[in-house]
């Protein structure tokens, strides 16, 4: 049996548009792809290579829970270097994309009846990871004239005790 909170969750529709443009490119059509955000770039060819240095070194198994040490070293200083950031390496988790840190994030901070303030327009899958740890998404609206950025009067209309900060 499929639990409740699945059921809320809404399909993304972009996956769909994809496996349904990649159908019709199949059959020979010519297709401009506006769907996922792909970059418009291939893997760095340095980054292909030491992929494969990994793999022929044996380097397959089980790293550190939290990431590779060596890697949260470097993100570490790379913070340091680009951004001024002081972020020591014991606060790095290294993940496989964002979206598995998002939903470690709101796991670890949201209750069941929480509000969280999403952005409307936004990326449609902040307020699946929401409802799927049990809180609620309230969305605030922003504009193309602001950059698309928040208006602080828009956020203040929607703050209530179940708001976490
Ligand atoms: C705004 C935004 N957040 C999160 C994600 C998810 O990224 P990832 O593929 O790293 O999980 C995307 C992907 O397109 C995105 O556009």
């Amino acid at each position: 049996m499929i639990a409740q909170r699945v059921k809320e969750i809404t399909p993304f529709i972009v996956m769909e548009v994809l496996e349904k443009a990649a159908e019709m490119e199949r059959q020979g059509i010519n297709i401009i792809h506006m769907e996922v955000g792909e970059p418009d770039f291939d893997v760095p060819k340095c980054v292909a290579k030491a992929v494969q240095h990994a793999f022929d070194e044996g380097r397959t198994h089980y790293t550190h829970s939290l990431g590779d040490p060596e890697l949260r070293n470097e993100i570490s200083k790379r913070y340091l270097k680009e951004y001024g950031v002081e972020i020591s390496p014991e606060q790095v988790v290294v993940t496989s994309g964002s979206s598995p840190a998002i939903l470690l994030t709101l796991g670890i901070l949201c209750d069941s009846d929480d509000e969280i303030i999403l952005s409307d327009p936004g990326y449609a899958c902040y307020e699946n990871f929401i409802k799927f740890v049990g809180a609620t998404p309230v969305k605030v609206p922003v504009f193309e004239e602001d950059g698309f950025q928040y208006r602080p009067s828009e956020i203040k209309k929607q703050i209530t005790s179940k708001k976490k900060e």
